[in-house]
Protein backbone atom coordinates (compact mmCIF):
# COMPACT_ATOMS: atom_id res chain seq x y z
CA UNK A 1 0.00 0.00 0.00
CA UNK A 2 1.21 3.44 -1.08
CA UNK A 3 2.30 5.84 2.02
CA UNK A 4 2.67 9.35 1.12
CA UNK A 5 4.29 10.60 4.29
CA UNK A 6 6.77 8.41 3.61
CA UNK A 7 7.68 8.31 0.16
CA UNK A 8 8.01 12.33 0.96
CA UNK A 9 10.22 11.82 3.65
CA UNK A 10 12.53 9.54 1.95
CA UNK A 11 12.06 11.55 -1.49
CA UNK A 12 12.93 14.67 0.44
CA UNK A 13 16.31 12.84 2.07
CA UNK A 14 17.27 11.70 -1.10
CA UNK A 15 17.14 15.16 -3.09
CA UNK A 16 19.09 16.60 -0.15
CA UNK A 17 21.72 14.42 -0.29
CA UNK A 18 22.12 14.80 -4.72
CA UNK A 19 21.39 18.46 -4.84
CA UNK A 20 23.36 19.45 -1.85
CA UNK A 21 24.09 23.25 -2.41
CA UNK A 22 23.62 23.70 -5.94
CA UNK A 23 20.88 25.28 -7.23
CA UNK A 24 18.59 23.79 -9.48
CA UNK A 25 15.12 24.79 -12.21
CA UNK A 26 11.81 23.09 -12.76
CA UNK A 27 9.46 23.80 -15.67
CA UNK A 28 6.57 24.53 -14.02
CA UNK A 29 3.43 24.01 -15.89
CA UNK A 30 0.58 24.46 -13.26
CA UNK A 31 -0.65 20.45 -13.83
CA UNK A 32 -0.63 18.11 -10.79
CA UNK A 33 2.88 16.19 -11.59
CA UNK A 34 4.92 19.50 -12.38
CA UNK A 35 3.27 21.28 -9.19
CA UNK A 36 3.65 18.42 -6.92
CA UNK A 37 7.71 18.01 -7.90
CA UNK A 38 7.91 21.88 -6.85
CA UNK A 39 6.86 21.97 -3.76
CA UNK A 40 8.53 18.40 -2.86
CA UNK A 41 11.94 19.74 -4.14
CA UNK A 42 11.11 23.24 -2.70
CA UNK A 43 10.91 21.12 1.16
CA UNK A 44 14.40 19.72 0.16
CA UNK A 45 16.13 22.67 -1.08
CA UNK A 46 14.26 25.92 -0.26
CA UNK A 47 15.11 28.82 -2.61
CA UNK A 48 17.79 26.88 -4.30
CA UNK A 49 14.86 25.53 -6.33
CA UNK A 50 13.84 28.06 -8.79
CA UNK A 51 10.23 27.22 -10.60
CA UNK A 52 9.94 28.42 -14.23
CA UNK A 53 6.59 28.81 -15.30
CA UNK A 54 6.23 29.46 -19.35
CA UNK A 55 3.16 31.07 -20.86
CA UNK A 56 3.62 29.31 -24.56
CA UNK A 57 -0.44 31.02 -25.58
CA UNK A 58 -1.54 27.93 -25.30
CA UNK A 59 -3.19 27.64 -21.91
CA UNK A 60 -6.53 27.52 -21.28
CA UNK A 61 -8.94 31.06 -20.25
CA UNK A 62 -7.80 31.93 -16.86
CA UNK A 63 -5.12 29.47 -16.22
CA UNK A 64 -1.95 31.71 -16.16
CA UNK A 65 -3.54 33.80 -13.46
CA UNK A 66 -4.56 30.71 -11.58
CA UNK A 67 -0.75 29.23 -11.74
CA UNK A 68 0.84 32.75 -10.84
CA UNK A 69 -1.62 32.74 -7.74
CA UNK A 70 -1.18 29.59 -6.29
CA UNK A 71 2.82 29.64 -6.55
CA UNK A 72 3.96 33.46 -6.46
CA UNK A 73 4.32 32.96 -2.99
CA UNK A 74 4.66 29.05 -1.95
CA UNK A 75 8.16 29.56 -4.81
CA UNK A 76 10.96 31.33 -5.54
CA UNK A 77 8.72 31.79 -9.11
CA UNK A 78 9.73 33.34 -12.89
CA UNK A 79 6.40 33.85 -15.38
CA UNK A 80 7.59 34.06 -18.62
CA UNK A 81 5.38 35.17 -21.58
CA UNK A 82 6.81 33.94 -24.20
CA UNK A 83 3.41 33.64 -26.23
CA UNK A 84 4.44 35.32 -29.21
CA UNK A 85 7.44 33.72 -29.66
CA UNK A 86 5.56 30.17 -29.96
CA UNK A 87 2.61 31.28 -31.66
CA UNK A 88 4.47 32.81 -34.73
CA UNK A 89 6.65 29.89 -34.82
CA UNK A 90 2.92 27.90 -35.12
CA UNK A 91 1.23 29.96 -37.60
CA UNK A 92 -0.43 28.23 -40.21
CA UNK A 93 1.21 24.89 -38.78
CA UNK A 94 -1.59 21.53 -39.19
CA UNK A 95 1.14 18.63 -38.91
CA UNK A 96 0.05 17.52 -34.99
CA UNK A 97 3.95 15.92 -34.59
CA UNK A 98 4.92 19.60 -36.42
CA UNK A 99 3.05 21.35 -33.89
CA UNK A 100 5.23 19.23 -31.18
CA UNK A 101 8.16 19.41 -32.11
CA UNK A 102 8.19 23.21 -32.94
CA UNK A 103 6.46 23.77 -28.98
CA UNK A 104 9.33 21.58 -27.65
CA UNK A 105 12.35 23.52 -29.97
CA UNK A 106 10.91 26.81 -28.73
CA UNK A 107 10.36 25.76 -24.73
CA UNK A 108 13.84 24.66 -25.17
CA UNK A 109 15.51 27.89 -26.20
CA UNK A 110 13.06 29.92 -23.84
CA UNK A 111 13.47 28.07 -20.84
CA UNK A 112 17.63 27.84 -21.81
CA UNK A 113 17.01 31.88 -21.64
CA UNK A 114 16.68 31.38 -18.23
CA UNK A 115 17.92 28.56 -17.08
CA UNK A 116 21.37 31.06 -18.11
CA UNK A 117 20.86 33.64 -15.56
CA UNK A 118 20.03 30.85 -12.61
CA UNK A 119 23.04 29.06 -13.34
CA UNK A 120 21.29 25.87 -12.32
CA UNK A 121 22.85 22.12 -11.96
CA UNK A 122 19.79 20.64 -11.57
CA UNK A 123 16.97 20.22 -13.85
CA UNK A 124 13.70 19.01 -12.08
CA UNK A 125 11.56 16.98 -14.09
CA UNK A 126 7.43 15.68 -13.28
CA UNK A 127 7.68 12.99 -15.57
CA UNK A 128 5.47 9.87 -13.90
CA UNK A 129 5.29 6.03 -14.99
CA UNK A 130 3.21 6.09 -18.21
CA UNK A 131 5.02 9.21 -19.64
CA UNK A 132 7.84 7.09 -20.13
CA UNK A 133 6.21 3.34 -20.26
CA UNK A 134 4.59 4.99 -23.70
CA UNK A 135 7.06 6.90 -25.44
CA UNK A 136 10.75 5.76 -24.33
CA UNK A 137 10.22 1.99 -22.67
CA UNK A 138 13.26 2.18 -20.00
CA UNK A 139 15.72 4.81 -19.94
CA UNK A 140 17.04 5.63 -17.11
CA UNK A 141 16.02 7.80 -13.82
CA UNK A 142 19.42 9.40 -13.51
CA UNK A 143 20.19 11.12 -17.05
CA UNK A 144 22.04 14.34 -17.93
CA UNK A 145 20.26 16.68 -20.39
CA UNK A 146 22.54 18.80 -23.21
CA UNK A 147 20.71 22.33 -24.00
CA UNK A 148 21.68 23.43 -27.26
CA UNK A 149 23.23 26.61 -25.84
CA UNK A 150 25.98 24.55 -23.84
CA UNK A 151 24.04 24.02 -20.53
CA UNK A 152 24.38 20.64 -19.09
CA UNK A 153 21.73 19.64 -16.31
CA UNK A 154 21.75 16.63 -14.55
CA UNK A 155 17.93 15.21 -14.84
CA UNK A 156 16.40 14.71 -11.42
CA UNK A 157 12.54 12.65 -11.75
CA UNK A 158 11.29 12.54 -8.02
CA UNK A 159 7.80 11.02 -9.16
CA UNK A 160 9.02 8.91 -11.77
CA UNK A 161 7.71 5.36 -11.16
CA UNK A 162 4.50 7.17 -9.30
CA UNK A 163 0.88 7.01 -11.19
CA UNK A 164 -1.50 9.87 -11.50
CA UNK A 165 -3.46 8.95 -8.02
CA UNK A 166 -0.11 8.29 -6.17
CA UNK A 167 1.00 11.68 -7.08
CA UNK A 168 -2.45 13.43 -6.00
CA UNK A 169 -2.07 11.66 -2.65
CA UNK A 170 1.25 13.44 -2.16
CA UNK A 171 -0.15 16.76 -3.19
CA UNK A 172 -2.94 16.35 -0.95
CA UNK A 173 -0.42 15.59 1.71
CA UNK A 174 1.74 18.58 0.65
CA UNK A 175 -1.38 21.17 1.17
CA UNK A 176 -1.67 21.56 -2.13
CA UNK A 177 -5.14 23.26 -3.12
CA UNK A 178 -7.52 20.66 -3.74
CA UNK A 179 -8.50 22.22 -7.09
CA UNK A 180 -5.38 21.95 -8.91
CA UNK A 181 -4.77 18.24 -7.43
CA UNK A 182 -8.28 17.43 -9.09
CA UNK A 183 -7.44 19.20 -12.58
CA UNK A 184 -7.82 17.43 -15.35
CA UNK A 185 -4.94 16.09 -17.09
CA UNK A 186 -3.81 18.92 -20.06
CA UNK A 187 -1.11 18.16 -22.49
CA UNK A 188 2.19 19.98 -22.91
CA UNK A 189 1.20 21.36 -26.40
CA UNK A 190 -1.82 22.81 -25.01
CA UNK A 191 -4.63 23.71 -27.32
CA UNK A 192 -2.58 23.72 -30.25
CA UNK A 193 -3.50 19.49 -30.06
CA UNK A 194 -7.06 20.67 -30.24
CA UNK A 195 -7.28 22.85 -33.35
CA UNK A 196 -7.30 20.87 -36.10
CA UNK A 197 -5.63 21.93 -39.34
CA UNK A 198 -3.71 25.14 -40.05
CA UNK A 199 -3.14 26.81 -35.94
CA UNK A 200 -4.13 30.12 -35.96
CA UNK A 201 -4.94 33.14 -33.34
CA UNK A 202 -8.13 33.32 -34.27
CA UNK A 203 -9.03 29.38 -34.03
CA UNK A 204 -7.20 28.77 -30.84
CA UNK A 205 -9.19 31.72 -29.45
CA UNK A 206 -12.47 29.85 -30.19
CA UNK A 207 -10.93 26.61 -28.85
CA UNK A 208 -9.76 27.97 -25.56
CA UNK A 209 -13.39 29.57 -25.08
CA UNK A 210 -15.36 26.22 -25.89
CA UNK A 211 -13.03 24.72 -23.61
CA UNK A 212 -13.86 27.27 -21.14
CA UNK A 213 -17.56 26.83 -21.69
CA UNK A 214 -16.95 22.96 -21.04
CA UNK A 215 -15.38 23.54 -17.99
CA UNK A 216 -17.73 25.79 -16.32
CA UNK A 217 -20.81 23.33 -17.38
CA UNK A 218 -18.99 20.49 -16.33
CA UNK A 219 -17.51 21.93 -12.94
CA UNK A 220 -20.50 23.74 -11.51
CA UNK A 221 -22.36 20.19 -12.11
CA UNK A 222 -19.87 19.01 -9.61
CA UNK A 223 -18.83 16.05 -12.27
CA UNK A 224 -15.31 16.72 -12.56
CA UNK A 225 -13.64 14.56 -10.53
CA UNK A 226 -15.14 11.41 -12.18
CA UNK A 227 -13.76 12.62 -15.10
CA UNK A 228 -10.05 12.68 -16.46
CA UNK A 229 -10.56 15.26 -19.13
CA UNK A 230 -13.31 16.80 -20.54
CA UNK A 231 -12.51 19.41 -23.50
CA UNK A 232 -13.66 20.90 -26.68
CA UNK A 233 -11.85 20.46 -30.20
CA UNK A 234 -12.25 22.55 -33.08
CA UNK A 235 -11.86 20.76 -36.30
CA UNK A 236 -10.91 21.75 -39.54
CA UNK A 237 -14.12 20.82 -41.08
CA UNK A 238 -16.84 23.62 -41.48
CA UNK A 239 -20.86 23.01 -41.52
CA UNK A 240 -23.46 24.80 -42.79
CA UNK A 241 -25.40 26.59 -40.25
CA UNK A 242 -28.18 29.75 -40.27
CA UNK A 243 -28.31 32.25 -38.01
CA UNK A 244 -30.50 35.38 -37.57
CA UNK A 245 -32.14 33.83 -40.66
CA UNK A 246 -29.03 34.30 -42.96
CA UNK A 247 -26.67 31.30 -43.65
CA UNK A 248 -23.67 31.29 -41.35
CA UNK A 249 -20.98 28.78 -42.39
CA UNK A 250 -18.76 27.83 -39.37
CA UNK A 251 -16.42 24.90 -37.70
CA UNK A 252 -17.75 21.60 -36.18
CA UNK A 253 -16.61 21.57 -32.72
CA UNK A 254 -16.17 18.18 -30.80
CA UNK A 255 -16.83 17.68 -27.28
CA UNK A 256 -14.80 14.53 -25.74
CA UNK A 257 -15.27 13.05 -22.56
CA UNK A 258 -13.04 10.40 -20.89
CA UNK A 259 -12.51 8.41 -17.74
CA UNK A 260 -8.97 6.68 -17.27
CA UNK A 261 -7.18 5.43 -14.41
CA UNK A 262 -3.75 6.39 -16.05
CA UNK A 263 -4.51 7.50 -19.87
CA UNK A 264 -3.26 4.32 -21.36
CA UNK A 265 -6.81 3.39 -21.66
CA UNK A 266 -10.17 5.91 -21.33
CA UNK A 267 -13.86 5.34 -21.96
CA UNK A 268 -16.66 7.23 -22.45
CA UNK A 269 -18.56 8.22 -19.46
CA UNK A 270 -22.37 8.24 -18.71
CA UNK A 271 -23.28 11.94 -18.56
CA UNK A 272 -26.72 14.01 -18.02
CA UNK A 273 -27.95 14.27 -21.40
CA UNK A 274 -28.95 17.88 -19.98
CA UNK A 275 -25.23 18.67 -19.32
CA UNK A 276 -24.41 18.31 -22.66
CA UNK A 277 -27.05 19.93 -24.83
CA UNK A 278 -26.45 22.86 -22.60
CA UNK A 279 -22.91 22.84 -23.46
CA UNK A 280 -23.67 22.33 -26.97
CA UNK A 281 -26.19 25.40 -26.91
CA UNK A 282 -24.06 27.36 -25.24
CA UNK A 283 -21.25 26.94 -27.42
CA UNK A 284 -23.08 27.57 -30.44
CA UNK A 285 -25.04 30.83 -28.97
CA UNK A 286 -21.60 32.51 -27.64
CA UNK A 287 -19.41 31.70 -30.17
CA UNK A 288 -20.80 32.65 -33.50
CA UNK A 289 -17.58 30.96 -35.41
CA UNK A 290 -19.27 27.47 -34.99
CA UNK A 291 -21.83 26.04 -36.05
CA UNK A 292 -22.37 22.47 -35.14
CA UNK A 293 -21.16 20.53 -31.63
CA UNK A 294 -21.05 16.77 -31.99
CA UNK A 295 -20.41 14.38 -29.13
CA UNK A 296 -17.00 12.04 -29.41
CA UNK A 297 -17.87 8.56 -28.73
CA UNK A 298 -14.36 6.15 -28.60
CA UNK A 299 -12.62 4.71 -26.35
CA UNK A 300 -8.94 4.45 -26.30
CA UNK A 301 -7.65 2.19 -27.48
CA UNK A 302 -8.54 2.33 -30.66
CA UNK A 303 -8.72 6.32 -30.33
CA UNK A 304 -6.24 8.13 -28.30
CA UNK A 305 -7.99 10.90 -25.81
CA UNK A 306 -6.27 13.76 -27.45
CA UNK A 307 -7.42 14.19 -31.53
CA UNK A 308 -3.95 14.75 -32.27
P1 LIG B 1 -3.36 10.43 -25.77
O1 LIG B 1 -3.97 11.48 -26.63
O2 LIG B 1 -2.04 9.94 -26.27
O3 LIG B 1 -3.05 11.16 -24.39
O4 LIG B 1 -4.30 9.31 -25.44
C1 LIG B 1 -2.72 10.54 -23.19
C2 LIG B 1 -2.58 11.62 -22.13
O5 LIG B 1 -1.45 12.42 -22.43
C3 LIG B 1 -1.83 13.77 -22.73
N1 LIG B 1 -1.04 14.14 -23.91
C4 LIG B 1 0.10 14.82 -23.84
N2 LIG B 1 0.77 15.30 -22.79
N3 LIG B 1 2.42 16.13 -24.24
C5 LIG B 1 1.93 15.97 -23.00
O6 LIG B 1 2.54 16.45 -22.05
C6 LIG B 1 1.81 15.68 -25.36
O7 LIG B 1 2.28 15.87 -26.49
C7 LIG B 1 0.59 14.98 -25.14
N4 LIG B 1 -0.29 14.39 -25.97
C8 LIG B 1 -1.26 13.87 -25.19
C9 LIG B 1 -3.31 13.73 -22.98
O8 LIG B 1 -3.95 14.96 -22.66
C10 LIG B 1 -3.77 12.59 -22.10
O9 LIG B 1 -3.97 12.97 -20.76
Amino acid sequence: MFNPSEFINETIQKIKNEIGDEKAIIALSGGVDSSVCSVLVKKAIGNNLTAIFVNHGLLREGEVEEVCRTFEERLNFVYVDASDEFLDALDGVSDPEKKRKIIGNVFIDVFEREAKKIQAKFLVQGTIAPDWIESEGQIKSHHNLALPGGIVLKVLEPVRDLYKGEVRKIGLELNLPEELIYRQAFPGPGLAVRVIGPLTREKLAICRKADEIVREEIESANLGKNLWQYFAVLTDTKVTGVREDQRNYGYLVVLRFVTSDDAMTAFVPELPWEIIKTISKRITSEISDVTHVSLSLSDKPPSTIEFE
